[in-house]
């Protein structure tokens, strides 16, 4: 934890574009659940507005919506416990998005790997919502102060630049306002590779569905995937550096690990030696303990249509809540006429 004088707040966000896979689960929304204590407040966001910064279809960004919320409940998230709502419910992530876009400069944008990535060589043809995204997840981050965010390792870059605003808006109004946010990248899956190349972030845009596991694929699915996972014929090795330049294998014990809550360490204490023959029935019958019943039941959440959008638009009034005085604060600060401290 930092030593700031803000109150340890967790807030994180997981887009509702397409399917919700073991990389996020891995990543980030186990270790969601894991951050759920009675000690602090934890915020949980389904960003339908970072989702729309490449084309969603209107029915099944809200499908899409509906079913992240689902298997966040699955997972393990209590609408009582964590704040649990949809970004575009709280008006405040946007309107703070407009000030950081005009504290952010053009040149930190432009270096994210995220932008050059998705935006790839047709950059003028981007919108302009991909361009300014990280500035929108800053605003999801520091609309609550929060003071740690626990994400998988591809958003680190976002995270600093999450620092880089907040220091530079402090600096240019003369405040101490925006804390200095943490991220959390831990455990012993922060980086899920493909199934089908272990040079690959697992990811949902992969033409491959046999390159992840969904969260929504049934025992047999998951089962099926990891018996054909690409690896390599050597046996497992007793311990981490004997997994160096074996990319398919490190990935597989990592994930074997994080489904076990084990360091790689331990679990090469106890599989070193054993061809993949043998670990992969393993860690298939491990996946499947822990992931089916988490489909099963985002399958039973998803009847409750009702019930889903209920906890959404509570989790919003909650969220708003919190973001709106912070957001009257910024206005003050900026020079906004009509500003109120909530
Ligand atoms: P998104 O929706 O791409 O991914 C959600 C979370 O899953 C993690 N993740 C992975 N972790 C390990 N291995 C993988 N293969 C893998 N793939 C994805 C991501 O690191 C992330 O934690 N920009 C964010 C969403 C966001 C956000 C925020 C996050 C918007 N505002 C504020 C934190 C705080 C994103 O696109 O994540």
């Amino acid at each position: 934890m930092t030593e700031t004088q803000f109150t340890p707040r967790v807030f994180s966000g997981i887009q509702p574009s397409g399917n919700l896979h073991l990389g996020n689960y891995l990543g980030a929304l186990k270790r969601f659940v894991d951050m759920q204590k009675p000690d602090i407040e934890t915020i949980y966001c389904m960003v339908d507005l970072h989702a729309i910064t490449v084309w969603q279809d209107p029915k099944e960004l809200a499908h899409s919506t509906r079913e992240l919320c689902a298997g966040f409940i699955a997972a393990g998230l209590d609408p009582e416990k964590s704040i649990l709502f949809n970004q575009s419910q709280v008006p405040e992530h946007a309107q703070l998005a407009w000030i950081f876009n005009c504290v952010a400069r053009m040149g930190w944008m432009q270096r994210m790997t995220q932008w050059k990535d998705k935006a790839g060589k047709n950059q003028q043809n981007a919108s302009l919502g991909l361009f300014a995204y990280p500035s929108l997840m800053a605003a999801d981050i520091l609309t609550y102060h929060a003071t740690h965010v626990p994400v998988g390792d591809d958003q680190k870059q976002h995270l600093e630049l999450t620092r880089d605003i907040a220091i530079k808006f402090n600096h240019d109004y003369g405040v101490d306002f925006f804390p200095i946010t943490e991220p959390v990248i831990e455990g012993a899956a922060t980086r899920v590779m493909s199934l089908r190349d272990g040079s690959k972030k697992m990811s949902k845009s992969d033409p491959s569905d046999m390159s992840r596991i969904n969260m929504t694929d049934d025992a047999d699915t998951i089962a099926k995937k990891i018996r054909k996972a690409k690896t390599d014929p050597e046996a497992l090795p007793s311990e981490l550096d004997g997994l160096d330049e074996r990319p398919e294998a490190r990935n597989l014990v990592n994930i074997y690990a994080a489904l076990s809550d084990q360091t790689a360490e331990q679990v090469l204490v106890e599989m070193g030696g054993k061809q993949f023959g043998e670990f992969k029935p393993m860690l298939a019958e491990l996946a499947v303990s822990k992931l089916a019943p988490i489909s099963s039941e985002m399958a039973h959440l998803m009847g409750e249509q009702a019930e889903i959008d209920r906890i959404l638009a509570k989790g919003a009034e909650k969220a708003r809540a919190v973001a709106a005085p912070i957001l009257q604060q910024t206005y003050e600060i900026v020079g906004m006429v009509g500003a109120k401290q909530g």
